[in-house]
């Protein structure tokens, strides 16, 4: 079964996953343990899920009107996996809710200007959410220019989609660039952070719950 076999899924939000999963399968071999992590997401997804809250959104992030476009247009240009999933992205942005994250010590005093983030698939909590879940999350990254996310841990194994440059770490260690449509598997609660060089870092993460 595959996320396409999804029935009731807008198919804008449909062709997203299906570029989203198709771009991670190209690269998650290269991830000890990333294949099982991502067959977890593939699953989940195919599956029934609950109905979308009816919430008005809120503004976004100043990021998201600042850096969007370009970080999107950066992904388009790059081809491959990256290409395809900024271009469905697109077509659902519209429809996405963007927040701050709480909770983590900012890099920066303001931090919350610089990033936002947006969960399109995940528990009902979360603002804006696409599609109720509570066993896989889908969200995205966005990370202005010159900025930190700072590092963080959690329980679940968390896969990442690179749609533009821009680097990651995990427990502290070098940094590292993935390139657009790179792949980046993190175990469970393994120490990791983000951050953004010239231009905004965008990607989309999958957390198979
Ligand atoms: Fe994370």
């Amino acid at each position: 079964m595959t996320a396409s076999d999804f029935a009731t899924r807008d198919p804008a939000l449909q062709a997203l996953l299906d570029h989203l999963l198709e771009g991670i399968a190209a690269r998650a071999d290269t991830w000890p343990g990333g294949p099982e992590a991502l067959a977890q997401v593939r699953g989940a997804l195919a599956g029934s899920a609950g109905p979308s809250p009816d919430a008005k959104p809120p503004e976004p992030p100043p990021v998201v009107p600042a850096m969007l476009a370009q970080a999107l247009a950066d992904g388009a240009a790059a081809g491959g996996s990256a290409a395809s999933v900024a271009e469905a992205l697109a077509k659902v942005s519209p429809q996405i809710t963007w927040y701050v994250r709480e909770g983590l010590t900012p890099t920066c005093e303001d931090f919350a200007d610089r990033h936002a983030l947006a969960t399109i698939i995940g528990p009902e909590d979360r603002p804006g959410v696409l599609e109720v879940r509570s066993d896989v999350r889908v969200g995205i990254s966005l990370v202005g220019p010159h900025t930190e996310y700072p590092d963080h841990r959690h329980p679940p194994e968390e896969l990442y989609l690179a749609l533009t440059p821009g680097e990651w770490r995990q427990d502290l260690g070098p940094w590292f660039e993935p390139g657009p449509s790179g792949v980046v598997f993190n175990t469970s609660n393994i120490l990791h952070g983000m951050r953004a060089g010239a231009t905004p870092q965008l990607a989309l993460w999958c957390l198979p719950i």
